[in-house]
C-alpha cells in the first residue's frame, strides 16, 4: 500500500460498511476505510466465505450478526479500523482479517464515551507507553502495513512529539484529523496544525477534516503539504465527491448506494442509517421519504422505497435465491 497521492475515504462507524466503501471506490476513492470495530466484537467473531455473495464475512458466534463484511475486488485497498486499548487483543483481531485487507489501522481520535470509557479512541492519546506499545506488536508480527489514525492535541508541540514517538513504531502512515478532542464538527478543521506535524515527520501523512468538494483535496494537499487527504462528511452527503469530473446530482447517488445494499446483501438498519445521514444533509428526514424509511424492516422493503424492487429480485434470481429470497418471503 502506497500512502501517497491517495484520496482516501475515513472511518465512518454504521456508514463504512463494504456497500458505501464500494460506492465510494466506484467514484475514485484510492482507499477506503471500514468503520472502527471494537477489538471485543471481532474477537467473538469467526470468518466465513459466502459463497452466493462472493464475500469474507466475521460472523459473531452467538448473535449470527455480521460484524465485518469484505470481498476479493476491494483487498488491496480497504483498511480495516479497529478500536482497541490492548496490545495482545489488538494483535489477536490483527491476525483474523490480516489475510482478507489491505493494511490495519488503530483508531486513536474517536471522543465518543463509548470508545473513551475503555480506554480507546482519543483516551490513547495521553498514553505514549500504551500507543507504542499496540504499535510495535502490531509492527514486530504483521505483514500488511500499519497505521493509526490521531486528533491534533491541545498544543501544537504535544501534537508533534506524539506524532514523532508514533512514527519511531515504524508505522506506515499518519492520519490526523485536524480538531482536537473537545471541539466539535462544526468547529472549522486546523489545517495549519496539520502542517505542524507534516514538516516534522518523514513517513506519508493522510491530512482529514473539512474537505467536501473534489477541490478540496488538493487545496487541502497544498495547504498542509500532506501526502494524501481523508474525506468523511463531504463522502456521507455526496459519495461522488471523489470524481474528478465533479459531483454528482445526490439523489442518484443515494439510489447507487441502495443498489451496492442490495448487491452485497447490506443490514437493513445499516442501510437506513446511512440513507438518513445522506438524507438529513439536503432535506428533513421528518418528510415522506424520511418516515417511509423508517418503516422498513427488510431491504426488499428499502429497496421498494426507492423504485428497485426488479433490481432486488433480479439480483435474487441471479443468486439463485440466496438470504435475499428469504426477506421477500416476509413481505408477500
Ligand atoms: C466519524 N469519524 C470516525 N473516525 C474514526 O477514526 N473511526 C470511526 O469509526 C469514525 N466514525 C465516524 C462516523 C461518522 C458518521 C462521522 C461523520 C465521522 C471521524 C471521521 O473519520 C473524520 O475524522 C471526521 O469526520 C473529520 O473529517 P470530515 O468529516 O471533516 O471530512
Amino acid at each position: 500500500m502506497d500512502y501517497r497521492g491517495k484520496y482516501i475515504l475515513a472511518p465512518m462507524v454504521r456508514v463504512g460498511g463494504l456497500p458505501f466503501r464500494m460506492l465510494a471506490a466506484g467514484y475514485g476513492a484510492d482507499i477506503t476505510y471500514g468503520e472502527e470495530i471494537v477489538d471485543h466484537k471481532m474477537l467473538c467473531c469467526e470468518r466465513v466465505e459466502n459463497e452466493a455473495l462472493g464475500t469474507v464475512d466475521f460472523v459473531d458466534k452467538k448473535s449470527k450478526d455480521i460484524i465485518f463484511r469484505t470481498c476479493d475486488a476491494e483487498k488491496h485497498r480497504v483498511v480495516f479500523q479497529v478500536g482497541t486499548a490492548d496490545a495482545v487483543r489488538c494483535l489477536k483481531v490483527a491476525n483474523m482479517v490480516a489475510g482478507d485487507i489491505a493494511a490495519f489501522d488503530v483508531n486513536m481520535g474517536c471522543p465518543k464515551s463509548f470508545s473513551t470509557s475503555g480506554g480507546m479512541g482519543s483516551a490513547l492519546l495521553d498514553k505514549p507507553e500504551l500507543i507504542h506499545d499496540i504499535l510495535t506488536t502490531l509492527r514486530r508480527n504483521l505483514n500488511i502495513p500499519v497505521t493509526c489514525k490521531v486528533r491534533l492535541l491541545k498544543t501544537c508541540g504535544e501534537t508533534v512529539e506524539l506524532s514523532r514517538r508514533i512514527e519511531k513504531t515504524g508505522v506506515s502512515a499518519l492520519a490526523v484529523h485536524g480538531r482536537r478532542v473537545a471541539d466539535r464538527p462544526r468547529d472549522p478543521a486546523n489545517w495549519d496544525g496539520i502542517r505542524e506535524v507534516v514538516s516534522a515527520l518523514s513517513i506519508p501523512v493522510i491530512a482529514n477534516g473539512d474537505v467536501f468538494d473534489y477541490s478540496d483535496f488538493q487545496r487541502m494537499k497544498d495547504a498542509t503539504g500532506a501526502s494524501s487527504v481523508m474525506v468523511a462528511r463531504g463522502a456521507v452527503w455526496n459519495a461522488s465527491v471523489f470524481r474528478p469530473e465533479g459531483m454528482l446530482y445526490w439523489e442518484d447517488v443515494k439510489t447507487e448506494y441502495v443498489k451496492r445494499c442490495i448487491e452485497w446483501d447490506n443490514n437493513v438498519h445499516w442501510t437506513k442509517h446511512t440513507l438518513k445521514a445522506m438524507i438529513m444533509h439536503f432535506s428533513n428526514v421528518e418528510f415522506s421519504e424520511g418516515k417511509a424509511l423508517t418503516r422498513c424492516k427488510t431491504l426488499a422493503a428499502v429497496a421498494d422505497v426507492y423504485g428497485l424492487q426488479s433490481y432486488y429480485r433480479e439480483l435474487d434470481v441471479a443468486r439463485g435465491g440466496s438470504g435475499l429470497s428469504r426477506e421477500l418471503l416476509f413481505l408477500t
